[in-house]
This record gives structure tokens, C-alpha cells and sequence, in this order.
């Protein structure tokens, strides 16, 4: 699988960006005179901290090899943080989120194409942040108007406002906020995501979270929303247990972290759903996964990524595929029973099956409203998070994994 790495090429390589700046302002190459990441980072206004934070860690900045990109947070991101001092004392984290600010090849702005989305590896590859071969990622997406935004964890982004600052080992390019360290599955689902929350309580319903999801490396999960799951509540929830089980294997590729736009129409991904692939079809603008609609893509986690589609997939029909000229795709199960439509006034379904936290309510929270019409968009580089609670409910059970409750309301026919 290609990471999206074109753009590192040959366009992009260090001489290539110096020849560019020598051709600009017409300079001998004397004049491009290499300078070491300290001097560089005092030269810009606003950097302060970060550059303390260059001194304080020669471990990862003084022994860079040529040909790297430092994304810089001035300092006013650092600030956005609140809690500085806090953020500064936790050493480990602070080394980690470092790392994932140091891209290991030379990455210059004016080489990605308006429009294009890129993933960048970091030198972020410690196990306990990155569950994902060649080091966690950054996503690098022009916008329209040019400016190049990085996308980090949480749908954290920051936009890029001093671009291709050469310095000896290859560029800076500096930030407006700080990059947050993907977390898991469950972190993303409840933190920013929350239109995923119906699919995190089904997993945990199955007790697939622990056993799939959580220890497999370099995942591509295919997550379908809430609504999705509300317009087959009773249908999944009178399934047993073995059954929706199979169902949701069908959504997770795993050993491939599949950057959704570098895959080609009519491919297949193999799932975890022994023998059973998902099917990618291409049109126009908008990508199919079997007949679901792909509507966020690239949704960054520590172990991979995730694409949030339309419908829930179903491998006893895999054969499906999507009707492109209606707004909306049909599920594909036969529908038992009454389904209690979308949207606010509904519970979110499987949310009873998420652990509880400390912070964990009683009380039921339903949905707040999503948009009612579907529309014919994608949301490329994770895209905003949803900023509703997506229902989340908890049992009260707390720090209990939410096996012990099979059983209970909504588990019609175990
Ligand atoms: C530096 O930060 C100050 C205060 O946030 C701001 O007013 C100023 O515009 C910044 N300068 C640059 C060049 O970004
Ligand atoms: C430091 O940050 C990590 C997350 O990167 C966290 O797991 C750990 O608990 C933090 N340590 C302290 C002492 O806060
Ligand atoms: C998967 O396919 C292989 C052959 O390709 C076959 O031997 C195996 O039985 C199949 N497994 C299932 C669960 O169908
Ligand atoms: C679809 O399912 C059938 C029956 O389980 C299986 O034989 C076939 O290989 C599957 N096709 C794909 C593309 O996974
Ligand atoms: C993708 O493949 C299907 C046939 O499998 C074809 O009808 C469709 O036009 C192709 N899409 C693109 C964008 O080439």
C-alpha cells in the first residue's frame, strides 16, 4: 500500500528546493547559506517556546539527518494549549509530541497540488503513540486558496503560515496550533467523533473492542454513523451475538492503513471477516465501500485510520453496490420490524454498551441534531468532528467491560 508519499519524490527533494529559492531571488548558491535549526527559528517572530523546546531536547533535534521538515507552532499555539506549564512537566509526552512534529523527508508546500490531501510519517514511531508502520501521521491537505493545513489527532488542526523555511537539514514550516498525538478508537469516538459511537458500542457489545480493535497494528476501519445504525436498530440488536460480530469483523481492514483517495475503483480490501473483501467503486467525486457512501474520510487514530460511511456493511451481501445517481443508499439487511428513524428525538443505539468513565452520567443523553438531508459531500482529512455527545449513554457499570451486560435491554434473542 502507497502512504501517499508522492509528493516526497523527486519534486520535492532538498537541492530541488533550493535550486527554486536560488532561481526566485536570482542568488549564487553561496548565498543560500545553510543555517543550523536554532539560528533559523530565532529569525522568525513568534517562536519562541518552540525554539526553547529545540534546546531542551538536543536528543531529537540535534541529531537530525538531512533531509527533514520540523512543522514549528509559533507561539501562540502553544498558548491555545492553556495549560503550558502542565503540558511541559510530562516529559514522555512532550518528547513524543515533539517527534510528531519532525516529518523524516523533505516536504515543501508549493510542491502539493491544490486540492490534494498527502500523509506525511513522523519519527513518532514509539508503540505507545504509533501503532502504525513508519511512524504516525500528519496529513497535509491545500486548501483552495492555497494555504496548506495539517491535520493531526482529534481532527486537530493547524494551518501553515510561514511556509518552506530552508535551514541546513532540509525546511521548517511554521504552524499555528499545536499537532495532537492520535489516540485510540475509543478516545477519538468520545473526545471528537461522536457521530462514531453507536459503531464503538457495538464493537464493545461484541467484545470485538479489546480483541480486534485495540491490539491490531495498522488498521483501516470503515465506520459507519449513527444514523446509520439508528435505521437498523432493532434489526442489528435482535442479531446474536456471533452474527454481529461477523458484521462488524467486515468493517475493519487490517495490516493495511488504506489513505482512501489513493485507492483504485474496483479494488478490494480484505477484512477481518475471513474470506470476505470490501469493495471500493469510484465516482466522480465520492467513493463507495460496497453501496455505502464514504462521507469523512482519513480520520487519524494510533493504530491506523477511519472512514465514516453511510450505511452498515453487511458481508452476506457483499456483492451490493451503490446506486451513484441517488443521495442516499438502501441498507442491506432485510429490515425486521419497526426502525425508529434518525436524528435527535432517537436513541443512539448500542451507546448502553460503552464502558463508563469517571465522568460517566447517569443519565441518558440522546442525540442533537445532525443534518437532516443527506447531502452529496465528502469531507476530506478527517474533516470536523461532530460536536454533539452522539448519545452516548452508560449502564452505570463502571470500568466493567461491556460483555457482562449482554443480555440487557435491547439484546432481543441471545
Ligand atoms: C506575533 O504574535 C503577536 C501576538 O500574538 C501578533 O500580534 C503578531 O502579529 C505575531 N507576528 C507574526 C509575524 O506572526
Ligand atoms: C504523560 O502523558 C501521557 C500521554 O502521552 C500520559 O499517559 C501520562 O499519564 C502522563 N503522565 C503524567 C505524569 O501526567
Ligand atoms: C477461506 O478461503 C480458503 C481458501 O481460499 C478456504 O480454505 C477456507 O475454508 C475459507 N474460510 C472460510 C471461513 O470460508
Ligand atoms: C462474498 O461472499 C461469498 C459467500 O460468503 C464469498 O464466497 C465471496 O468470496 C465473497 N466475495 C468477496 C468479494 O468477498
Ligand atoms: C469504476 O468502475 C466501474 C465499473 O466497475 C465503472 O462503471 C465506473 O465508471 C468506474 N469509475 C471511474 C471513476 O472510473
Amino acid at each position: 500500500m502507497v502512504f501517499g508519499l508522492s509528493p516526497f519524490g523527486s519534486t520535492s527533494s532538498l537541492p530541488a528546493t533550493l535550486l527554486a529559492v536560488i532561481a526566485i531571488f536570482g542568488c549564487v548558491p553561496a548565498a543560500v547559506r545553510a543555517a543550523d535549526l536554532d539560528s533559523v527559528l530565532a529569525g522568525q517572530t513568534n517562536l519562541t517556546t518552540f525554539r526553547e523546546l529545540v534546546k531542551d531536547h538536543p536528543d531529537i533535534f540535534a541529531k537530525l539527518p538531512t533531509g527533514v521538515t520540523v512543522a514549528a507552532p509559533n507561539d501562540n499555539a502553544f498558548d491555545k494549549l492553556g495549560n503550558f506549564d502542565e503540558w511541559r512537566d510530562n516529559k514522555t509526552h512532550v518528547e513524543a509530541v515533539l517527534k510528531y512534529h519532525v516529518m523524516p523527508k523533505v516536504v515543501s508546500m508549493p510542491s502539493i497540488i491544490k486540492g490534494d490531501s498527502i500523509w506525511a510519517p513522523t519519527l513518532l514511531t514509539d508503540p505507545a503513540y504509533s501503532l502504525i508502520k513508519g511512524g504516525q501521521r500528519l496529513i497535509l491537505t491545500k486548501q483552495p486558496g492555497g494555504e496548506v493545513v495539517f491535520t493531526s489527532g482529534f481532527a486537530n488542526r493547524g494551518t501553515v503560515i510561514v511556509e518552506d523555511v530552508a535551514w541546513d537539514k532540509g525546511l521548517v514550516q511554521v504552524i499555528d496550533s499545536v499537532m495532537r498525538i492520535p489516540e485510540g478508537l475509543e478516545s477519538t469516538a468520545r473526545n471528537a467523533y461522536h457521530d462514531m459511537t453507536a459503531f464503538l458500542g457495538a464493537l464493545f457489545a461484541a467484545d470485538l473492542y479489546d480483541e480486534l480493535i485495540v491490539p491490531t497494528k495498522d488498521i483501516t476501519i470503515f465506520a459507519p454513523t449513527n444514523a446509520a445504525f439508528q435505521k437498523l436498530a432493532s434489526t442489528l440488536s435482535a442479531f446474536p451475538k456471533e452474527e454481529l460480530k461477523s458484521i462488524l469483523r467486515y468493517h475493519v481492514v487490517p495490516g493495511e492503513v488504506s489513505q482512501i483517495w489513493e485507492l483504485q475503483n474496483s479494488s478490494s480490501l480484505a477484512t477481518a471477516e475471513k474470506n470476505q473483501s470490501i469493495h471500493i467503486l469510484r465516482h466522480t467525486n465520492f467513493i463507495f465501500a460496497n453501496s455505502a457512501q464514504v462521507l469523512q474520510t482519513d480520520i487519524l487514530i494510533a493504530n491506523g485510520a477511519v472512514h465514516l460511511i453511510d450505511n452498515v456493511l453487511n458481508p452476506r451481501s457483499n456483492a451490493t453496490r451503490p446506486d451513484v445517481e441517488a443521495t442516499s443508499q438502501k441498507p442491506v439487511f432485510s429490515v425486521v420490524g419497526t426502525e425508529t428513524g434518525t436524528g435527535t428525538a432517537v436513541p443512539t443505539p448500542f451507546t448502553e454498551h460503552l464502558p463508563c468513565t469517571v465522568s460517566c452520567p447517569v443519565t441518558e443523553v440522546v442525540q442533537t441534531p445532525t443534518t437532516g438531508t443527506p447531502t452529496r459531500s465528502v469531507v476530506r482529512g478527517g474533516g470536523n468532528p461532530t460536536s454533539t455527545n452522539g448519545g452516548v449513554k452508560c449502564t452505570g457499570v463502571v470500568g466493567v467491560g461491556m460483555g457482562v451486560v449482554m443480555g440487557a435491554a435491547g439484546w432481543v434473542g441471545l
